[in-house]
């Protein structure tokens, strides 16, 4: 099928890719010139897991190709997704701006029945509107549907995601543009993914109350973790034999520094505004936002207790993404630690083996950028793990020892073991490790 993508950022990108490696034609549209450039050029604007390779694939196939171009992107498109940015804004709600512009520029384009598919994460009711404003844009009448397909791709793990996904969801009244999408999905109904058809309002919410379950997981977790410090248990332990129950699960019950990243923070705050506005209140959903702004200032108060005043210390920080497998650093716990470290009078050295261009432009000259674990550790009064990145598992403890001024390691994702870390005569902290008896 042809297809257009409208928006390359994260998720129009991965889409595009992800619908040219199932096989259809697809072009991607952005107004950044840059960013398109790059990919002719085969490059991501961004890190991303096996993104470069598939977009590799299929810029040399032709299944891919980019314009910025709304105009000749949507022309003669069967589906038209719309992946534009929805921030959010001071008050919660969501700016919609960019998507509604999107929505008129594409209605003068339209010629013969298209599908518009919304992949945006947006309040309720959003795929309606745009209907709205897209027929008011037209320049005839010309039949189209707007339906609303939201996408669950983690970062990190986006391509796997895309390919491989738990559940497909679309939201239409229109059985045309159901039977279009089921066409463009039919190389993953055949693997037997699951299809929800339901109404755009029914698809919209499930998107919201996905992510704010999973924010409320993560919550709960980060909350027992303070509990087992304070009665001494040891919070993997408690994770692993809750998670063994399968209607708990053993996902999302890893205790952190709290969530960040383009979703939670957002999503949930979104949710709260789009229930207040029709008089309803999402406790929990408020109870799990209000614990993660808790839980992120407490690491701060943490490091604090261990270290001491860090004022004319040095102190290590390991990790600038939000998560482990991105160079994405929106909300990032790291940085929040960091700036209340600064203020506090520490200097900081930072290791992070994607996102260390990413921190230059957020954190400028406030930091020492390195390019290993090591030469980050040179002289620090304490290394505080804060981006679960696999190679911090791998430690060499007794050199890392030899680097630093005092032999401490705060571990904000529970990487390491923390009787081999003693082991090797360091002071060790994790999280929700309250237990002084061995576990295993
Ligand atoms: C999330 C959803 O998982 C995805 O389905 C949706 O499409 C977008 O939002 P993402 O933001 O990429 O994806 O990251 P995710 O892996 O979900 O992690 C979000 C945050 O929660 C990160 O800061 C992560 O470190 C934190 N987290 C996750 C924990 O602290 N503990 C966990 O057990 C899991």
């Amino acid at each position: 099928m042809k297809i257009t993508v409208i928006g390359c950022g994260y998720v129009g990108l991965v889409t595009a890719a992800g619908l040219a490696e199932a096989g259809h034609w697809v072009t991607g549209v952005d107004r950044d010139s840059l960013k398109i450039n790059k990919l002719r050029h085969q490059e991501a604007p961004f890190y991303e897991k096996d993104l470069e390779p598939l977009l590799r694939r299929h810029l040399k196939t032709g299944r891919l190709t980019f314009t910025t171009s709304l105009a000749l992107g949507v022309a003669n498109a069967q589906i038209i997704f719309i992946a534009v940015g929805t921030p959010a804004l001071s008050d919660g709600s969501v700016d919609l701006s960019q998507i509604e512009t999107v929505a008129a520029q594409i209605g003068p384009q339209l010629h013969g029945y298209t599908v518009i598919v919304n992949k945006s994460t947006v309040p309720v009711g959003t795929t309606r509107r745009l209907e709205t404003i897209i027929a008011q844009h037209t320049c005839r009448p010309v039949p189209f549907d707007v339906v609303s397909n939201p996408e669950f791709l983690r970062e990190g793990n986006a391509v796997y995601d895309f390919i491989n996904p738990d559940r497909i969801v679309i939201g239409t009244d229109s059985p045309q543009a159901r039977r279009i999408m089921e066409e463009l999905y039919r190389p993953f109904l055949k693997k037997k993914v699951p299809l929800i058809q339901t109404n755009p309002e029914t698809a919209e919410l499930i998107k919201y109350a996905s992510n704010a379950f999973l924010a409320t997981k993560i919550s709960f977790i980060n909350e027992i973790a303070e509990l087992c410090e304070a009665v001494g248990a040891d919070l993997p332990t408690v994770a692993r034999g809750m998670g063994l129950d399968h209607r708990i699960g053993p996902e999302f019950l890893s205790a952190g520094p709290g969530y960040g990243g383009s979703c939670f923070p957002k999503d949930t705050k979104a949710l709260i505004h789009l229930a207040r506005s029709y008089g309803k209140q999402l406790s929990i959903v408020e109870a799990t936002d209000a614990v993660n702004t808790r839980i992120q200032k407490a690491m701060l108060a943490k490091i604090i207790r261990i270290l001491g005043p860090p004022a004319g210390k040095t102190i290590a920080v390991y990790g600038l993404a939000f998560k482990a497998n991105t160079d994405d650093l929106r909300e990032s716990p790291a940085l929040s630690i960091i700036e209340g470290l600064l203020q506090a009078g520490a200097r900081i050295r930072v290791h992070d083996p994607k996102a260390l261009a990413a921190g230059r432009k957020v954190l400028g000259d406030k930091v020492t950028y390195c390019a290993d674990e090591y030469t980050a550790a040179q002289d620090a009064s304490a290394v505080v793990i804060t981006t679960e990145w696999e190679q911090y598992r791998r430690l060499d403890l007794d050199l890392l020892k030899t680097k630093m001024a005092q032999a401490i390691i705060i571990d904000l994702r529970n990487l390491l073991t923390p009787e081999q870390v003693r082991a090797h005569g360091f002071l060790y902290e994790g999280i929700g490790r309250g237990s002084k008896q061995k576990v295993g």
